[in-house]
């Protein structure tokens, strides 16, 4: 597989004007999930001190369209991310490594001491991925509750 990563590819923080590349996106890495409102989410994940969403943009693309995104969040204890994907015709070319070190340098420079995500179990693409980014299978049972009332 060609490695661009090194000449095309580059990371930034995502802006408001980014909203509808990064939805669509999202949308076509299969990431978005009928009881999230994906604009909701990156409205509220723009709008926080302690998150971020990095692009990666790929200068040999017309627009320098983006490529691949990731959220990150700092809740004072644990650094969180969401809404990793590449574009399908981009996968497999080191960019999700990128967009992880890129996040994990975010989450360090705010002095969060660990990276989590959680991944559906039967996941085992995504598994591998971040096992080979240097992740571990954690036993833990993740709970969760709306408090918005959805
Ligand atoms: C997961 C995802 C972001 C990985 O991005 P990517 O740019 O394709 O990954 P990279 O090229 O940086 O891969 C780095 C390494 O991870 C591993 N890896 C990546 N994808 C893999 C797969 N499908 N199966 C097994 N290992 C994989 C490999 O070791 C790879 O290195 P190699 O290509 O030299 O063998 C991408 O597949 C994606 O967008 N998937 C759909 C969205 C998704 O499921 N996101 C996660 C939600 S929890």
């Amino acid at each position: 597989m060609p490695d661009m990563t090194q000449t095309t590819i580059s990371i930034r923080t995502a802006q408001d004007a980014d909203a509808p590349a990064v939805i669509a996106l999202w949308q076509a890495a299969g990431l978005t999930r009928p009881w999230n409102d994906p604009a909701t989410d990156y409205a509220l994940a723009l709008a926080h001190p302690m998150a971020r969403v990095l692009i990666a943009d790929d200068r040999g693309r017309d627009g320098h369209s983006p490529v691949g995104t990731i959220m990150a969040g700092y809740d004072g204890h644990r650094g969180w991310f969401y809404y990793l994907g590449v574009a399908p015709t981009a996968q497999r070319q080191g960019i999700g490594r990128m967009l992880v070190r890129a996040a994990e340098a975010w989450l360090t420079s705010v002095g969060c001491p660990k990276a989590m995500l959680m991944v559906r179990s039967d996941n085992a693409a995504v598994t591998a991925f971040y096992t080979a980014l240097g992740y571990e299978a954690q036993a833990v049972t993740t709970l969760g509750r709306r408090l918005d009332g959805r």
